[in-house]
């Protein structure tokens, strides 16, 4: 048996993918060879990313907060690539504050990106892949949808995700679309990178395994639920996280 099945003439959205776990994401799905369209509020380091990808991958500039402007993309990238195989949500954002400081502004702005970005990608997305009877998504929670302190607007974004990759599950399953969360733990990224060195410390010390993540850990595991070797796996909520737990 090969190592994994290839992504070969696979078609993948990855969004947030100018950096970070998204672009880990994207040029992991590029080496295993689908064409991945790299989308992200940063149209140039999109552009950078999909070419560093490769694989015929290219950037298109994409608020996933803006309904209008993801069915737009949708439509376009079924125009210029035929379909849509495999949809990655992993844009998202923070604005950490405690609750009796957090603005509506902190609260409107996460809720915006982190859960009706995802709505809106997953009810373009999915209805095409129902017409196509094929489909692979992934979104990407996280391990504070369990709740976590000074993350009011983010841990309630997250666990929508979750009640909302579990209900599209349900619902796209006789489409033979699947439907996945995985919820990343602590990565190193610019989110995590700017965290006081303090905090920074403290969390590391809190992870099993004794290291904080890196993009490519996560990537494996959305890999895996983007191919086929996992067609029969739907509604899954996957912890990243080094063994911890909130
Ligand atoms: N880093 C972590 O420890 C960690 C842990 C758990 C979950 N996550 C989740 O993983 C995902 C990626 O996080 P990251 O650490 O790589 O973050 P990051 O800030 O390094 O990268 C996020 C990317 O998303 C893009 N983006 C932001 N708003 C967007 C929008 N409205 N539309 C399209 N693109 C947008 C940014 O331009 C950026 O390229 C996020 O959903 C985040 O919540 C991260």
């Amino acid at each position: 048996m090969s190592e994994c099945t290839p992504l070969e003439n696979r078609v993948a959205l990855v969004t947030g993918a100018a950096r970070g776990i998204g672009q880990g994401i994207a040029h992991l799905l590029a080496q295993r060879g689908a064409r991945v369209v790299v989308a992200d509020v940063n149209a140039e380091a999109a552009a950078a990313s999909a070419a560093e990808a490769g694989n015929d991958s290219y950037g298109i500039a994409l608020d996933v907060s803006d309904r209008a402007a993801v069915d737009q993309a949708v439509a376009e990238i079924v125009e210029r690539c035929g379909r849509i195989d495999i949809l990655v949500n992993n844009a998202g954002i923070n604005r950490d504050a405690m609750l009796w400081k957090m603005t509506d502004e902190q609260w409107d702005a996460v809720l915006a990106v982190d859960l009706s970005g995802v709505f809106y990608t997953c009810r373009a997305v999915g209805t095409h892949m129902r017409g196509n009877q094929y489909g692979r998504i992934v979104n990407v929670a996280s391990a504070s949808w369990m709740g976590n302190i000074g993350q009011t607007n983010y841990a309630a974004a997250k666990a929508g995700v979750v009640g909302l990759t579990r209900s599209i599950a349900k619902e796209l399953a006789r489409s033979q679309v699947t439907a996945n969360a995985v919820c990343p733990g602590f990565i190193e990224t610019d989110m995590t990178r700017g965290m006081p060195e303090h905090l920074f410390t403290a969390q590391l010390e809190k992870i099993p395994l004794q290291r904080a993540g890196q993009p490519a850990d996560v990537a494996r595991v959305v890999a895996f639920l983007a191919s086929d070797d996992s067609s029969y796996v739907t509604g899954e909520v996957i912890n990243i996280g080094g063994g911890y737990k909130l």
